[in-house]
């Protein structure tokens, strides 16, 4: 039997945490023959909850479970974990952007960033889910530097996920056909769901769906206000979804990517496309099951370009916002 990962959750009596973990201990995040013990991390008011989520995690023999540790304490919830995942944070209300969270949430990624340096295990991998995850991200990858920027991520999987499923629906094909649709910059109401390099059934999708009207006055801003809309809907922000997409990254970062295409995660940006280096900026990337990529040579026009730079404007404000919270 493989040797078990072990992946840390926050926040895992929430409501991205409760359907979140359930899937990471049923074999969906890193396949049928991997087991895995879970590091599932609260604050204390929240621990009885927790204790009601480790109860249902037991009662669903798992058979990949292999152990849970539940705790409050960020030594023991990131002794020894293979990947972390940050979710635990405020969420947004209507009304807010989600850098109105940084305030609340900011903080919180100091002492996280600093105990994963010192207690994960050597080669951790880390995902940041709570908003604005992009800036959230920045701060404990600056509180936690021996570990390497390339172990540090912040989701945007779910826009991916959003765009893909608004083109499917235009076009009429099946999702699995949709192909190459990177979002770009911050995972915020300015991110750039590139749609003039996707591909539906290997075609431009500019090529399918012949109407620009639609690429920029529908499919743009219904992607970049989903999570609002989700948020009027049901006066709480995606939560099945967004552990979908969490399952979604890591499995994109953990198995090789198939040739020709690329997915969206938001990483530290070595300069690539002009981007400001270190700014935890949403590319196109490929991973070979270990190591990835940024994706070069993406044809990008006047327009996708003023998208993506209003984009980095808005990180480098918000790493401006925050400059007390990173160690110079
Ligand atoms: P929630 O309020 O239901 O749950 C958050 C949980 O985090 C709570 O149980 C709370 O006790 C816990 N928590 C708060 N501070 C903590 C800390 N310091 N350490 C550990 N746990 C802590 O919220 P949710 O719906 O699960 O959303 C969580 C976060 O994920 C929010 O910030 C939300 O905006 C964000 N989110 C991001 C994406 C994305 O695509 N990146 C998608 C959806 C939601
Ligand atoms: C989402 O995109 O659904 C989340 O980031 C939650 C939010 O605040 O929109």
């Amino acid at each position: 039997m493989k040797t078990p990962i072990r992946v840390a959750v926050t926040g895992a009596a929430g409501q991205i945490g409760y359907s979140l973990v359930f899937r990471i201990a049923s074999g969906s995040m890193f396949g049928p023959d991997q087991p895995v013990i879970l590091h599932v991390i609260e604050i204390e008011p929240a621990m009885a909850s927790l204790g009601g989520v480790v109860m249902e995690l037991q009662d669903c023999a798992f058979p990949l479970l292999k152990g849970v540790t539940q705790t409050s304490s960020l030594e023991a919830g990131f002794k020894d974990v293979d990947w972390a995942l940050l979710v635990g944070s405020v969420p947004r209300k209507a009304g807010m952007e989600r850098k109105d969270l940084l305030g609340i949430n900011g903080k919180i990624f100091i002492g996280q960033g600093q105990a994963i340096a010192k207690h994960a295990a050597p080669g951790v991998r880390v995902l940041v889910v709570g908003n604005p995850c992009n800036t959230n991200c920045l701060i404990a990858m600056n509180n936690a530097r021996p570990v390497l920027p390339e172990r540090w991520f912040a989701m945007t999987m779910l826009d991916q996920n959003r765009a893909v499923a608004q083109l499917a629906a235009k076009s009429g094909a099946d999702t699995t056909a949709i192909t190459n649709l990177a979002v770009w910059g911050n995972h915020s109401s300015t991110m750039y769901p590139d749609f003039r390099n996707a591909r539906i059934g290997g075609k431009p999708a500019t090529e399918v769906i012949r109407d620009e009207a639609w690429f920029t006055e529908t499919f743009l801003p219904t992607v970049q206000q989903r999570g609002t809309a989700i948020i009027k809907a049901r006066g709480l922000s995606s939560a099945a979804s967004a552990a979908n997409a969490v399952v979604d990254t890591v499995r994109n970062l953990t198995t090789p990517t198939r040739p020709g295409i690329w997915f969206s995660v938001s990483v530290c940006s070595d300069g690539s496309y002009g981007i400001e280096k270190g700014l935890i900026f949403s590319f196109p990337v490929r991973s070979d099951g270990q190591k990835w990529q940024i994706v070069q040579g993406v044809a990008l026009d006047e327009f996708s370009r003023s998208k993506i730079v209003a984009s980095e404007s808005e990180l480098k404000e918000e790493k401006a916002l925050v400059s007390e919270l990173i160690p110079k």
